[in-house]
């Protein structure tokens, strides 16, 4: 095994070789496949990107239009997925709901599991595609029936003809079908937003997807435990723990006591800090640019105010700019997601759907890696050794 490297939280392993997308955390760059973050945000569209980051290059106009209607074609879940979802209690996290049903999943095409089927499906580029068009199609209508369990409204079906966010926003919130057409704003603003979620290299979600495709189980239970991985408020969850702290923060002039807490190492500044970037996350700058496109449909939301003061406090503070901490992308994402009416438990949920497809596209890469080895790190033993078991009638 050569020399051990003691490396918590992997601050310094490369634990793979990838071409899907680079970020210079340095100079605050995000790539996918070499098209910077803000061309693909500016000019294109989530299925075009999640299209680019699982296959490598933009679709022609042919490859675009099958893609889509390959996605499109999968929206609809199994009437027992329905029933599974329909158990939960009322006020489930929506977040819940959906790590449980996309796991769910593997047991409706078992196909995926090459254990169960006996078939290679890492062979099998027709067979995989399948499961990657499920994934896709079927999250946001996950996503969907649980935003609807949650406020005790009756489940849509999706329609197919819709883009894939419109159906979306279809299946979220309308009673009927004839007179539904969102507004294109909001429906543009959510593709961006869906866009600039869709990867982020290694990201702990991202890193689990290896982590647990390097076993070679089916990608429904790898989703899923990446979904899983999201949910922690220091990762996907913290879209909703920023805007839990700015409801809490209440008013700017609460601003200074708060930071003094957080310096004081009490609390946390969320939506701050990240492992990579050590300079303004590029992602957050596209943001901020949704939210005003959001502000002057909607209204201002009044958390901006305490959150560009706390940003502009943040950044003048030498213990912020000494660990070169600046807003990342969950920074102002649930502000926006707010403006829009989402409920703040929808958050982690709104990340989890575009980044399907960046942990589809690690998936990809990853099984069709020959170097792929199961993860399998080492550890420091520090426990005790050589210890008699003594019988529980002698035990003090
Ligand atoms: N508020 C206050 N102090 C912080 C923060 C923060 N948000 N982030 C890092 N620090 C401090 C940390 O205490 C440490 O200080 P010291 O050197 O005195 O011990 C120093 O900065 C370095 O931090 P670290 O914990 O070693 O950094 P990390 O790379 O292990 O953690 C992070 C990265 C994103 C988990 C962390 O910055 C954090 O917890 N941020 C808040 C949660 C958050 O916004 N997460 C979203 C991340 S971006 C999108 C995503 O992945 O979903």
């Amino acid at each position: 095994f050569g020399t051990m490297i003691y490396d918590p939280g992997y601050y310094n392993t490369a634990v793979c070789k990838s071409q899907i997308t680079y970020i210079d955390g340095d100079r605050g760059i995000l790539e996918y496949r070499g098209y910077p973050i803000e061309h693909l945000a500016e000019n294109s569209s989530f299925l075009e990107v999640a299209y680019l980051l699982i296959y490598g290059d933009l679709p022609n106009m042919e490859q675009l239009n099958l893609w889509n209607t390959k996605i499109m074609n999968h929206t609809f879940i199994h009437e027992n997925l329905i029933q599974l979802m329909k158990s939960f209690r009322y006020d489930a996290h929506p977040m819940g709901m959906l790590i449980s049903s996309v796991s769910a999943m593997s047991t409706f095409y078992p196909e995926a599991n090459p254990a169960l089927a006996g078939v290679d499906i890492y062979k099998n580029k027709q067979l995989m595609n399948k499961q990657i068009f499920r994934i896709l199609g079927k999250l946001p209508t996950i996503a969907a029936c649980a935003y609807r369990h949650r406020i005790g409204r009756p489940y849509n079906n999706p329609i197919n003809s819709l883009s894939y966010t419109e159906n979306f926003l279809y299946m979220l919130d309308r009673l009927s079908e004839s007179n539904y057409k969102p507004h294109p704003t909001l429906t543009r603003a959510l593709d961006k937003l869906f866009i600039i979620h869709a990867d982020h290299e290694l990201n702990c979600s991202t890193a689990t997807m290896r982590q647990i495709s390097s076993t070679l189980v089916d990608p429904y239970t790898a989703v899923a435990g990446s979904a899983g991985a999201l949910y922690g408020p220091l990762h996907g969850g913290a879209t909703e723990a920023v805007l839990r702290m700015l409801e809490q923060i209440g008013s700017v002039e609460n601003i200074p006591a708060f930071l003094e807490e957080v310096k004081q190492k009490k609390k946390k500044l969320m939506g701050f800090g990240h492992r990579v970037y050590k300079s303004y996350d590029p992602r957050a700058k596209i943001l901020k640019s949704v939210t005003q496109e959001i502000f002057n449909l909607l209204g201002k939301n009044p958390l901006m105010v305490i959150a560009t003061e706390l940003e502009r406090l943040a950044l003048s503070d030498s213990y912020f700019i000494n660990r070169q901490l600046y807003p990342n992308v969950d920074f102002y994402s649930g502000i926006i997601y707010k403006s829009m009416g989402f409920p703040t438990d929808m958050f982690p949920v709104l990340f989890s759907i575009p980044r399907a497809a960046g942990w589809l596209a690690h998936w990809v890469e990853n099984i069709s890696d020959p170097e792929l080895r199961i993860f399998r790190p080492r550890q420091i033993y520090l426990g005790r050794r050589g210890m008699t078991y003594v019988p529980l009638e002698n035990r003090n």
